[in-house]
């Protein structure tokens, strides 16, 4: 039979929206129809008369090749930008990095972003962190072909604060930003100007990846089935795009723009000369005030802004950035197949579980020294060298913003927060019982334009997994970064009626004051969050930001009216 004259299969595949099947190639598109089915792509969006940018960028993305480790090149996906108008540091070059340029705005600015896909497939880019118009927010109904442009036009409407730009295409989120496809967005206002906060060469951005290489130094993604329900996990941890990161600095203090821009890896960051850590912003901007920590996690998309001060520190001294141990973040099942305690990286069956072992064709001395990479490990990130004594640092500011803090006297819903349900399953991890689906919205996902929301997020550990509810649901606990589009949210509350053993390892590292858009919810963890839904209606997503988590379809929309 020759399919293409069948009749009924070209209804099918017609009926199917897979109308690109002439440029992308049958047995391509006929591969890629498992995860596609349900991936409509958008007509490209051109550029309005009527707005005036003050900001102008194409952006590409596009297959490359990088330098990352000695010997062969890395494949990679990518993002280049070129500036077509605007102030010269609109956009600023990593030096050797895959990752895309770091964009710099100014509130209230007018920027319009093409993004060109040059990609052999769909892509579209999603602004996290940014308020802006549901038509640009990049998420998945706007996917693009191959070839295609998307015009985006908005205004900077956010407080000074790091954000991500990062592909949302349904289904391939988290490949094409592991493969590479990710970069900061870094907003100024007048309040944070006035600060004087170290800027120039003592502000520094700082993306934190972990990645899988093989034995001819390509990128390696997704070996197994586990790597979807755990999250798929790196042996080598990269810094702006580099292994085995050092910065030499001058003793003074500097401003560390911190990212995590893994796909399910969890950090929990500490100084390893116990130092403790000066928390200044997280993923919305400036802390009304500094806050100590003796460590901080740092989930997936979660941003950390430290002061961290080289003062006094004499030249030739070194410090470490290192993730810490912890547990719990994982079922337990998962935990101890990755290999606990003086298993270590060699463990046994971690590599069934993501931490190593499908190539263990390279150099294992060549990779971040003996340290246990599995996450909850103990492993360096960054190391710091003190190459140059100044006499001159600018110091702490005791105070740092002012905001207003949201009561549940400002939200429309005190008594009836809106839930966030996280169940967990087998093959199957949701958010309020249902997978991602177009056109799904339910009815406590329609929210009133301009109010102010409270919202809950829980562990459901009946339904949404039919027979294998309760107890199962239990065993299979893990740890969730949830994010919302749109505007920042506070949280109101954290709690944990039953706190275990595991939940002591991470407990005293959460900064939850402040704006954020990404929180870590542990098992056992209740949060509340007060969240304002101003100025745009339209669909906005909400979605588990281990990104193997998203696809599997852990996502949903509000729609705001
Ligand atoms: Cu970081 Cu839906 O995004
Ligand atoms: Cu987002
Ligand atoms: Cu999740």
């Amino acid at each position: 039979m020759k399919p293409l004259n069948n009749p009924s299969r070209r209804r099918f595949l017609s009926q199917a929206g897979i109308g690109l099947l002439a440029f992308a190639g049958l047995p391509r598109a006929l591969q890629a129809m498992e995860g596609m089915s349900s991936m409509k792509t958008f007509p490209a969006r051109k550029a309005s008369a009527n707005f005036v940018a003050d900001v102008e960028i194409e952006l590409y993305s596009q297959p490359a090749t990088v330098a990352i480790l000695p010997g062969q090149s890395t494949r990679v996906l990518r993002y280049t930008a070129k500036l077509i108008k605007g102030p010269a540091n609109s956009l600023t070059d990593i030096p050797g990095s895959y990752l895309g340029p770091i964009m710099r705005f100014q509130t209230g600015q007018k920027i319009r972003i093409t993004l060109i896909n040059q990609l052999d497939e769909a892509t579209i880019a999603h602004w996290h962190g940014l308020h802006v118009p549901a038509e640009m927010d990049g998420s998945p109904h706007y996917a693009i072909n191959k070839g295609e442009r998307f015009v985006y036009e908005f205004e900077m409407l956010n407080r000074a604060s790091m954000n991500i730009y990062h592909p949302h295409p349904h289904n391939q989120t988290a490949r094409q930003f592991y493969m590479g496809m990710a970069g900061a967005i870094i907003v100024n206002d007048a309040e944070e100007t006035n600060l004087n906060l170290p800027s120039g060469e003592y502000e520094i951005p700082l993306v934190i990846q972990d990645k899988q290489f093989d034995a001819d130094n390509q990128l390696h993604y997704l070996g197994h089935m586990h790597d979807k329900m755990t999250g798929f996990y790196g042996d080598r941890i990269l810094v702006n795009g580099r292994p085995d990161f050092k910065l030499n600095v001058a003793s003074r203090a500097y401003r560390f723009r911190v990212m995590n821009g893994s796909t399910a890896r969890i950090y929990k960051l500490a100084w390893d000369d116990n130092t403790p850590l000066t928390v200044i912003g997280t993923d919305g901007g400036l802390l009304e005030t500094p806050v100590h920590k003796p460590y901080v996690m740092l989930a997936p998309a979660e941003r950390l802004d430290l002061w961290v001060d080289f003062s006094g520190r004499k030249p030739g001294s070194q410090l470490v950035l290192r993730s810490r141990p912890f547990t719990g973040a994982l079922p337990h099942m998962a935990e101890r197949m990755m290999g606990g305690g003086g298993q270590g990286r060699h463990g046994m069956g971690m590599g069934r579980m993501g931490g190593m072992g499908m190539h263990h064709g390279h150099d294992m001395n060549n990779t971040v020294s003996a340290d246990d990479t599995r996450m909850g490990g103990d492993y360096p990130i960054l190391t710091i060298n003190v190459t140059r004594q100044v006499s001159d640092s600018p110091k702490l500011p005791a105070t740092l913003s002012r905001y207003p803090h949201y009561s549940l006297h400002d939200v429309a819903n005190p008594k009836q927060p809106v839930p966030l349900a996280i169940s967990e399953g087998p093959m199957s991890m949701l958010i309020n019982g249902r997978s991602y689906a177009d056109n799904d919205v339910q009815a406590f996902e329609r929210i009133p334009l301009n109010s102010m929301q409270l919202l809950e997020i829980f562990h459901s550990h009946s339904g949404g997994h039919g027979m294998m509810g309760g107890g199962m649901g239990m065993m299979m606990s893990m740890a969730h970064p949830i994010h919302l589009h749109g505007q920042y949210f506070q949280i109101l509350s954290r709690s944990n009626e039953n706190p275990s053993d595991d939940y002591n390892t991470v407990k005293d590292g959460f900064v939850d004051n402040g704006f954020k858009d990404t929180v870590l919810v542990m098992p056992g963890e209740r949060i509340k969050i007060i969240k304002p839904f101003q100025d745009f209606k339209g669909l906005f997503m909400y979605h588990c930001h281990n990104l193997e988590h998203e696809d599997m379809g852990m996502m949903r929309e509000f729609l705001v009216e």
